[in-house]
């Protein structure tokens, strides 16, 4: 696969003359996608990557899954950034690059924009239309930002279209989807970042801390089926782009905390024995049988420190709400 390097985007959806804004395509080929799916389901215990959630009906059921009430972590790690923004961009500088991972509709982005000030803004999203949609919707928004929106699976080594002379790199990694990666999975993840930053680099990084079961279940357990058309929509897309033929109505979402490993883990389970086709092969379920789609694991602060400090970060500043739920670190790397 090859980026194309400086490839403008080209559509009609565009405005062609807003030099601002460059699209790279480094997105992963269906062949790729096929792979991993398939690999997965052939387990003993059948998985499929949360990557997969974020195509476009999924990235818009994830937008709604962050205004619902149950789910705290978008509204509290917004406020911690509306709050705390200008002490953050002491700590990260000013007028840098600022690379955001996972930048998803890049509206966490917005409230440290003032502050920050970026030379340019390059978000990195697996979730193509969605990227795009949001890059345009933000230069409308903010007519001297320079965006450099990178398509790419930052679950995976990618590559960015920066030059060895950029100067001192920041990176935001925001929402705790560093949590959607199991512990060494998450380090060998910061390891990459690490590597791409360099001595002097910053990292802002959303971390979701443990708390209540009762609180963890409720937030991936909404009264409205949000998450659940959300888990359920990865077997709409694997019908779509995979020739799959999953039958939603025979799964059913289920999502509950793992105390052992410290994550919600979610999981869409088979209501009954049944045989499905995906991608011209056949697999097997049992009812009751499951296909694991995510971890969503919660730090200690301590524990995250200690992770982040593997990859060769320093831990300058925490900050949290009131109510201790969410975390938001400052790391450096000399
Ligand atoms: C993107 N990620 C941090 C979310 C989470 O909370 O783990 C994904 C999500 N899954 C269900 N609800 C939200």
């Amino acid at each position: 696969m090859s980026l194309a390097m400086a490839r403008r985007f080209e559509s009609d959806t565009f405005d062609q003359s807003d030099s601002r804004l460059e699209f790279f395509d480094d997105h992963p080929a269906v062949a790729d996608v096929r792979a991993e799916v398939l690999e997965g389901l052939g387990r003993a215990h059948k998985t499929l990557p949360p990557k997969l959630f974020y195509d476009a009906r999924g990235s818009q059921l994830f937008d709604a899954i962050t205004e619902l009430p149950e789910y705290y972590p978008t509204r509290t790690e917004i406020t911690i950034l509306r709050e705390h923004g200008d002490a953050m961009a002491d700590l990260l500088g000013r007028g840098q690059v600022l690379i955001e991972l996972g930048s998803g509709s890049s509206l966490k982005i917005q409230t440290l924009l003032a502050a920050l000030q970026p030379r340019l803004y390059m978000p990195v999203d697996i979730s193509r239309e969605h990227l795009l949609a949001s890059a345009r919707a933000l230069c409308e928004r903010f007519p001297a930002l320079a965006v450099h929106a990178v398509c790419a699976d930052y679950s995976a080594p990618f590559r960015l279209p920066l030059g060895p002379d950029e100067g001192p790199l920041a990176a935001f990694f925001p929402g705790s989807s560093i949590g959607n990666f199991e512990p060494e999975e998450a380090l060998a993840l910061l390891r990459r970042v690490a590597e791409r930053l360099g001595p002097g680099g910053r990292l802002l990084i959303g971390v979701d801390l443990r708390k209540s079961s009762e609180r963890l279940e409720a937030a991936y357990n909404d009264a409205q089926g949000v998450t659940a058309a959300f888990n359920l929509n990865l077997l709409h897309r694997l019908n779509r782009e995979l020739g799959a033929n999953f039958v939603l109505d025979d799964f059913s979402h289920h999502a509950f905390f793992n105390a052992e490993h410290s994550r919600i883990e979610m999981h869409l389970v088979s209501r009954r024995d049944q045989e499905v086709r995906v991608a011209g092969e056949r697999f097997r379920f049992r009812a009751g049988e499951t296909i694991h789609t995510e971890n969503s694991c919660k730090y200690g602060i301590e524990d995250f420190h200690a992770l982040a400090a593997r990859a060769g970060f320093v831990p300058e500043r925490v900050w949290t709400d009131a109510e201790d739920l969410f975390s938001v670190h400052a790391l450096r790397l000399d």
